[in-house]
């Protein structure tokens, strides 16, 4: 018996060096230690021994039955062990490998600038207006003092949709809604930014659709100066401090007296040169204080009232900051020219 169980041990040992897998090695568990493995075969066979011989075999019996025991706990160690290095090894990733690249989106140069502009004039105290871009002939000309036939409105060819509404050709009619919406009461400080519409045909520097930003004040005691105050803080902040404005006498039928304005070229820095056209300045803007008849229309008592406006292009202001040369560019969608305004991420 003791021959018999010592055979056993030797034969459990050697199938659970052999075992390649847990599965494996579980079998041999159940085959060897088991309530129908072998070695409780060779324990029935006890009854027959000496009571002497007995509790040795019973001893010997359980000996063998740890040594497995311990073998096969080592050895499951050992697979287990085994099966974790395995699965790293087949799981590694390698870091080297350049990544894909990700593409993100940018904001529209025109949405930068826009969006700059109203930061910069809402640091002033202005609040951001809209309007509708289908305007009414009345807000778009007659309420700006351009009563029908007048002549300036030819300045503007306009896209008319019936004799009363038009696609607006300029942000100047968000002033006279903006007014009229107040009751002739209290001061307006709006900037508006949007869409425009012109009977032009695109070229380098003209485009059907447009984008302007209006500015109106309007309140007791504005003057002339303000304005100016006023146009030589945006110049400076969209442009850099070394640039010089200048107003020169404009006509728009809807301020008196009418300016434009212009910038000092920072290409030449005022000596000349082909972008300023020779003369060192660069037209940006038309301005000028409201007109007596548009606050009067607006509701506004004109003798307590003044105010100032302004209205530029968007695009215009973009090529001259970024120095793009055809206003297509806003408009074509070629992603090499609108990824050249995407913000690096951090
Ligand atoms: N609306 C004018 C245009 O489109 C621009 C303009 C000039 C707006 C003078 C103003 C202004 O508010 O005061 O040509």
């Amino acid at each position: 018996m003791q021959d018999r169980l010592k055979e056993l041990e030797g034969e459990a040992i050697s199938k659970v060096e052999s075992a390649s897998s847990l599965k494996e090695l579980n079998e041999v568990r159940v085959s060897f230690l088991g309530k129908k493995g072998p070695i409780t075969e060779v324990l029935k066979g006890m009854g027959k021994l000496s009571a002497e011989e007995r509790p040795k075999m019973g001893a010997l019996a359980n000996e063998v039955r740890d040594v497995i025991s311990m073998r096969i706990e080592s050895k499951q160690q050992e697979l287990e062990e085994a099966a974790v290095n395995e699965k790293l090894a087949s799981e590694t990733i390698d870091i080297t490998l350049p990544g894909r690249p990700v593409r993100t989106g940018s904001h529209h140069p025109l949405t930068k600038i826009v969006e700059e502009l109203e930061d910069l004039f809402i640091g002033m105290g202005y609040t951001v207006a809209e309007g509708p871009e289908v305007e009414k002939d009345y807000y778009n000309f007659e309420a700006l003092n351009l009563p029908k036939g007048h002549p300036a409105r030819d300045m503007q060819d306009s896209f008319y949709i019936t004799e009363e509404f038009l696609l607006r050709t300029h942000t100047s009619p968000v002033q006279a809604r903006t007014m009229e919406k107040n009751n002739g009461q209290g001061p307006v400080k709006i900037i508006c930014p949007g869409k425009v519409y012109r009977r032009d045909n695109d070229d380098a520097t003209h485009s059907h659709q447009f984008m302007q930003i209006e500015g109106l004040v309007v309140d007791e005691n504005i003057r002339m100066s303000d304005l100016k105050g006023t146009l030589e803080v945006f110049a400076k902040k969209m442009f850099g401090d070394d640039r010089e404005i200048r107003l020169r006498p404009s006509f728009f039928p809807f301020t008196e007296p009418s300016v434009e304005m212009d910038i000092s070229c920072k290409i030449c820095g005022g000596a000349g040169c082909s972008v300023c056209k020779k003369t060192g300045w660069i037209e940006i803007l038309g301005a000028g204080m409201v007109h007596p008849n548009v606050l009067e229309m607006a509701g506004y008592d004109s003798k307590k009232y003044t105010g100032f406006a302004f209205g530029m292009g968007a695009e215009r202001i973009a090529m001259l900051k970024y120095g793009i040369d055809d206003i297509r560019h806003f408009y074509t969608d070629d992603i090499r020219f609108l990824t050249q305004f995407s913000v690096p991420e951090e």
